[in-house]
């Protein structure tokens, strides 16, 4: 029995819908040009962003799917990975958009991981002052996080996503059979940021997860705790972002385990620790100064601490890290606000709030 749930973003100038649903790639031409007012005019020419091995096993379908509901669709292929998430990028899709003619009305679709996603937004942010795009994410942490909310960008040499713009999609489509080929390790990372969701704003989720036999590999997880994982994870997102667009507040707790995790991936050069695993171990070290201070208990603690193993993630920082390089390191965080680290600190399971209360003293006893 398909599968569908749709998740409501309502930002006051750009409302629009995250949509679960399982063959969604096969019916994504006929979501976007459904209605009166449909999200992109038949008609219209699309430009779909990809990657050679996405492309490969997803490009077809798309594509049928596009043309059938009567789009013009041409290809832009980028290569894969984060070193590739640079400014000579952006430059091939505006090629590519110029090549095919690409109208104020045509949208960019975006089929693909984060570093597509973020890459494609950007574009479309950008060219021709702004034209629509569509994300259609292919990996867990992409469909979970960077596909909703608008952060598109690419890194500058000195630092991960010093580029970039907000640009918010028309529609996110999550087709979540799509994951029966992500490589292990890359479904471990997105559940590094559903177990997120669920510590820092859905309990619910959280017991779900914690209730489930196994989590560390898409095979064992069955149809309905994926669809479940999905829509709350999804869920936890667009009412985040849409009550804190721009990150004013509210939306600087999704960097929950992020602070010490940015440290972790930056001291390890993004080698040997992918942004998952970093995110899991930056938790784990934040749920001990949670502990510490009282913001949580032992227990809970150590729940998610379990939680994150039964992931298949790692808790423990690596082993030839220094505590003090980390330190340093966090002083020229993106979080820093007055010379203090910004922290985010659940409360109990289930909510969280943003401090700059914490000494380095706290931080290094975690360490
Ligand atoms: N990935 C964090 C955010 O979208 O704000």
């Amino acid at each position: 029995m398909p599968m569908k749930s749709v998740i409501p973003v309502p930002l006051p100038h750009q409302p629009y819908e995250v949509v679960v649903a399982s063959d969604g790639l096969d019916h994504l031409g006929a979501w976007l040009a459904a209605g009166d007012s449909p999200l992109v005019k038949p008609g219209q020419k699309l430009l779909l962003v990809s990657n050679p091995a996405i492309f490969k096993q997803y490009g077809d379908r798309t594509l049928n799917s596009l043309t059938q509901a009567g789009y013009t669709v041409e290809t832009c292929l980028l290569p894969a990975g984060e070193r590739y998430k640079t400014l000579s990028s952006i430059q091939k899709i505006y090629d590519a958009a110029l090549g095919f003619h690409l109208e104020r009305k045509s949208a960019m679709v975006a089929l693909g991981g984060g570093v597509v996603g973020d890459m494609t937004g950007f574009a479309a942010a950008t060219w021709l002052r702004g034209v629509s795009v569509v994300q259609v994410p292919t990996s867990l942490l992409a469909m979970v996080d960077a596909s909703i909310g608008g952060k598109t960008g690419v890194n500058h040499p000195q630092g991960k996503n010093l580029i970039g713009a907000f640009h918010q999609p028309r529609l996110v489509m999550i087709d979540p059979l799509v994951l029966k080929t992500l490589p292990t390790r890359e479904f471990r990372a997105g559940m590094a940021e559903v177990i997120k969701y669920g510590v820092i704003w859905d309990r619910d989720l959280f017991e779900a997860l914690e209730a489930a036999p196994r989590l560390d590999q898409y095979r064992y997880l069955g149809d309905d705790l994926l669809h479940t994982i999905l829509t709350r994870s999804c869920q936890a997102k667009a009412e985040v972002v849409s009550q804190d667009e721009k990150e004013a507040g509210l939306r600087a707790i999704l960097n929950y385990g992020h602070t010490l995790g940015h440290a972790v991936e930056s001291l390890m050069q993004y080698r040997g620790v992918n942004h998952g695993e970093a995110v899991a171990i930056g938790m784990v070290a934040a749920g001990k100064i949670a502990t510490a201070l009282g913001y949580w208990t032992e227990t809970e603690a150590t729940r998610q601490r379990s939680l994150i193993e039964k992931a298949g993630l790692p808790t423990e920082i690596p082993s030839q890290l220094a505590a003090d390089d980390m330190l340093t390191l966090l002083q020229g965080d993106k979080k820093v606000e007055d010379g203090q680290v910004r922290f985010v600190m659940p409360q109990g399971l289930g909510a969280a709030v943003v401090t700059g209360n914490i000494t380095r003293e706290q931080i290094l006893a975690a360490l």
